[in-house]
């Protein structure tokens, strides 16, 4: 579809939005060492289906679950299963939700119990860097001003970007134009305007960049096998700072 959403479009993904912010608000309550990442793919899909939505991951390209739960240094899609989480572990939850057509996209690093100061750190600079992403992402500057505002505060911290996964635009499909990497150098590529939505999703990892997908075709993790953390919002540009959809409350 289109790249500027009108404003009835605007409030489908919105809808759609709320579902997931409300759906990653639930799974919150719910981490705790001891709970299988399976459980809480199955909370998910029934508070989604509840919702009157639809998991829009199940079935995307054969991805066989609701969510993508993935742990320590898997960097995304992890598929959830048996797995017990342990204290120490961090899981990023990553939720996609279709709603009347339309869609929705977040994810966020959660700590299970205590956990280390470098994995606090790395969630806490990952978070920071999509915020300031999202800053950026404001009628007349550019694409790539969003990229580049994580890869630099993510690199300053010493940590690195993922390159072989990028955010997205978002709409009437889960992944549309354009495409929205983690790096770049600022002033560069499409001009923002208002009613363009983004869903920006900074991946960042402890050590090396360099990433592996297992064998189950999906699970991508660190090659370097330290922690990874992702982040994710589905926001909207305005004529002003641009509007979180999926900002859990
Ligand atoms: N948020 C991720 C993305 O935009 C999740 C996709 S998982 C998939 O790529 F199962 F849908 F592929
Ligand atoms: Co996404």
């Amino acid at each position: 579809m289109s790249l500027k959403k009108t404003k009835s479009e605007l409030a489908k993904i919105k809808k759609a939005s709320i579902i997931v912010a409300k759906t990653l608000k639930l799974l919150k309550a719910k981490i705790r060492p001891g709970i299988t990442t399976k459980e809480l793919d199955t909370e998910a899909e029934k508070f989604i289906r509840k919702s009157g939505a639809v998991p829009a991951f199940k079935g995307y390209r054969g991805y066989p679950a609701s969510i993508c739960a993935s742990i320590n240094e898997e960097v995304v899609h992890g598929i959830p299963g048996g797995r017990i989480l342990r204290g120490g572990d961090i899981i990023s939850v990553d939720i996609g939700v279709e709603l009347d057509g339309f869609f929705g996209d977040a994810a966020i690093t959660y700590p299970v119990g205590r956990i280390s100061k470098q994995a606090e750190k790395l969630i806490d600079v990952t978070r920071e860097a999509l915020y300031k992403a999202i800053n950026m992402a404001k009628k007349g500057n550019y694409l790539s001003d969003v990229s580049h505002a994580v890869q630099s505060h993510a690199e300053k911290a010493g940590f690195s970007v993922v390159r072989d996964f990028v955010g997205h635009g978002i709409g009437t499909s889960l992944h549309e134009e354009p495409q929205i990497p983690n790096f770049g150098e600022p002033g560069q590529g499409l001009k923002l305007e208002a009613g363009m939505v983004l869903a920006i999703e900074p991946m960042v990892n402890a050590g090396t960049s360099k990433v592996v997908v297992l064998d189950d075709g999906w699970t991508t993790i660190t090659r370097d096998k330290k922690l990874s953390a992702h982040f994710e919002h589905t926001v909207c540009v305005t004529n002003e700072q641009a509007e979180i959809f999926t900002r859990v409350k």
